[in-house]
């Protein structure tokens, strides 16, 4: 399967909406991701497409000053353990470097493993953690950094 990373167009948020609703127990409304796309400044949003114009994973991140705030990453349920996620990661740390990063955060629930497996794998380390910082089950956050942030 290839896919190519490419960045996020307004037309592309219905699906991308679609992904975060089957990925995430509290999913952003539609129209943040609208927000992100056309008038947060700081924000840097890419998909992932496969050849037949499908999307299938997604990441907004924030670049502020020489900070790189990953909001919010996933990949369709179908097409996971393929690679995609590290991939799209990959174009969002990398953009962020370019747009003067130094460093990169996250937050991640401290019971996604597979998430954090992954991050692991960039070089984020555990740095600290957000007391019930999810509001459905009142689960803490981990806060991971990647410090430095280099050219991959
Ligand atoms: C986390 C997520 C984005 C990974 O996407 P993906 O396309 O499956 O990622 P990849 O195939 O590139 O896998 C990257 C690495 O993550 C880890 N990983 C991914 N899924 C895993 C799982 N189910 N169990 C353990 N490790 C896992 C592995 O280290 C994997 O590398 P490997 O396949 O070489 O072993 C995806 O699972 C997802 O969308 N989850 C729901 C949303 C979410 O939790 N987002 C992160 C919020 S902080």
């Amino acid at each position: 399967m290839n896919v190519t990373i490419r960045k996020m167009a307004a037309e592309d948020v219905p699906a991308v909406s679609a992904i975060d609703r089957m990925s995430f127990t509290l999913p952003w409304p539609e129209s943040a991701f609208r927000y992100e796309v056309t008038d947060n400044r700081v924000a840097r949003c890419f998909v992932g497409e496969t050849d037949e114009k499908r999307i299938i994973a997604a990441v907004v991140s924030w670049v502020i000053i020489d900070e790189l705030h990953i909001a919010t990453i996933a990949t369709h349920p179908d097409f996971r353990r393929r690679g995609v996620g590290k991939g799209i990661l990959t174009e969002a740390l990398q953009d962020g470097y370019k747009a003067g990063a130094r460093r990169a955060f996250l937050e991640v629930r401290e019971s996604n493993q597979a998430a954090q497996a992954m991050y692991r794998k960039f070089g984020f380390e555990v740095t600290g953690r957000r007391p019930k910082y999810y509001k459905d089950n009142g689960e803490d956050a981990i806060l991971m950094t990647l410090d430095p942030l280099e050219m991959i």
